[in-house]
């Protein structure tokens, strides 16, 4: 059953997660087991990580492994149809809002990577460059300048270019993908809407009106020079867990109009650097490493703002140990620290007190510091001519090969 959420509801129990604000209860932490109960949607637990790995005949991506990617709708699913020989195609998206991308909004990103390397799908990438104009009051030349440039981010991680599309709302919304927009709209009351993401009476219309769009490109026939005559494909969306609500209502609609419900595979949130309360936040500087931070940038960040569960002084650290629930630099190396053997020991030497919060500080800074240069370089390597390939609306003969 699909759970509509009522954000006052939400409020009452004090932790908030919706495509805008992610927020634990006051100095607490997110509580996924109650999102989950909460949104309606299932654990991702060890025998999908085994399937995944029986099907690919490749290991399962570290982010698998730990627990990163924790919670599904459906996955079963597109997993079912795959054995049976069935492909599928993945959707996500960025919202482009910002600059450059910090590390949190790498995670679906590198995750999709590897689903389309390991199951040979296709993609497609949606830049809703519309959605940010009206959120954050940007220009729309403004919001379509920032969409190609985090388009440059989003292809340094890798995509295949003869299994990926890559569109932004202002120049693709229309023909099919349009009237796939008005028939979901037709279905979504208002009052739902206001139930499901919250508006008020203060909110623009625009705001009311913006759901349908990012529900569409679930929908296979809102692509027909790359699915035409393929209605009944599925899809699956990985992506952080405060996109949900669009897809509850997404899949609230589609049997309606005769479509299948999208499959959902969700992350946790890759926390500011202050703490696990919220997510790493491009609104708040300190809070978030960008892709575009300096090696300097790097260590000042991990060494001044990164909260940790070291004890206050040396003597109390050797006789307590760190508290590795609350720590940062250990949950940041959860996501990107690959070697479990490292990390194991890492985990068990600091919780131990043997091993020194900054010693800690600065295994981390070299692992950020290596993915933030490799980054870098794959995207200095990208150009215009190479996002306009991408983004040109044109069929992809090889994309399940
Ligand atoms: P946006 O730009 O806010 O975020 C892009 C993707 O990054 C995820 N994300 C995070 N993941 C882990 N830790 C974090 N701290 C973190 N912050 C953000 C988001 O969940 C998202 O997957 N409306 C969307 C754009 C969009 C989209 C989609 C996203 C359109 N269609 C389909 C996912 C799937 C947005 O503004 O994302």
């Amino acid at each position: 059953m699909e759970k509509i959420e009522d954000k006052n509801q939400q409020q009452e129990e004090e932790q908030v997660v919706n495509p805008w604000e992610v927020s634990a209860k006051e100095g607490g932490k997110i509580d996924y087991d109650k999102l989950i109960d909460k949104f309606g949607c299932q654990r991702l637990d060890q025998s999908f990580v085994d399937r995944v790995q029986r099907l690919t005949s490749r290991p399962p991506h570290v982010f698998l492994r730990r627990g990163v990617f924790f919670a599904h709708r459906d996955f079963n699913d597109i997993l079912d149809a795959y054995e049976r020989g069935e492909k599928f195609y993945l959707y996500t998206g960025r919202g482009p809002s910002s600059e450059a991308l910090h590390l949190g909004h790498l995670i679906p990103f590198m995750f999709t990577k590897y689903l389309q390397d390991a199951f040979k799908v296709p993609l497609v990438i949606q830049l809703t460059d519309d959605e940010k104009c009206m959120w954050k009051n940007l220009s729309v030349e403004e919001s379509q300048r920032l969409a190609r440039e985090n388009a440059k981010d989003i292809i340094a991680c890798g995509f295949d270019i003869s299994k990926t599309f890559i569109f932004s709302d202002f120049d693709y919304v229309g023909g099919a993908f349009y009237k796939n927009m008005v028939k979901v709209a037709k279905c979504v009351t208002y009052n739902k809407v206001v139930g499901i993401f919250g508006f008020t009476g203060e909110d623009h219309i625009g705001k009311v009106s913006f759901p349908p769009v990012q529900a569409v490109p679930s929908f296979p026939s809102s692509f027909p020079h790359l699915f035409s005559g393929k209605d009944n494909l599925r899809c699956l969306i990985p992506c952080a867990i405060d996109q949900d609500p669009y897809f509850r209502m997404t899949r609230d609609v589609a049997p309606r109009i005769g479509y299948h419900k999208p499959a959902l595979i969700e992350s946790l949130f890759f926390p500011a650097l202050q703490g696990e309360t919220g997510k790493m936040s491009a609104s708040d500087p300190n809070s978030a490493i960008y892709v575009t931070d300096s090696v300097k940038d790097i260590k000042h960040k991990v060494n001044k703002h990164a909260f940790t569960g070291g004890q206050e002084s040396i003597e109390k650290h050797r006789q307590y140990g760190a508290n590795l629930e609350v720590d940062i630099p250990i949950k940041y190396l959860n996501f990107f620290l690959e070697d479990d053997a490292e990390l194991e020991h890492i985990k068990k030497e600091y919780g131990a007190g043997r091993m020194l919060t900054g010693e800690v500080k600065k295994r981390l800074t070299e692992v950020l510091t290596q993915l933030v240069e490799r980054h870098r370089r794959a995207r200095a390597a990208v150009t215009d001519e190479m996002v306009d390939a991408f983004m040109a609306v044109r069929p992809l003969p090889s994309m399940f090969d």
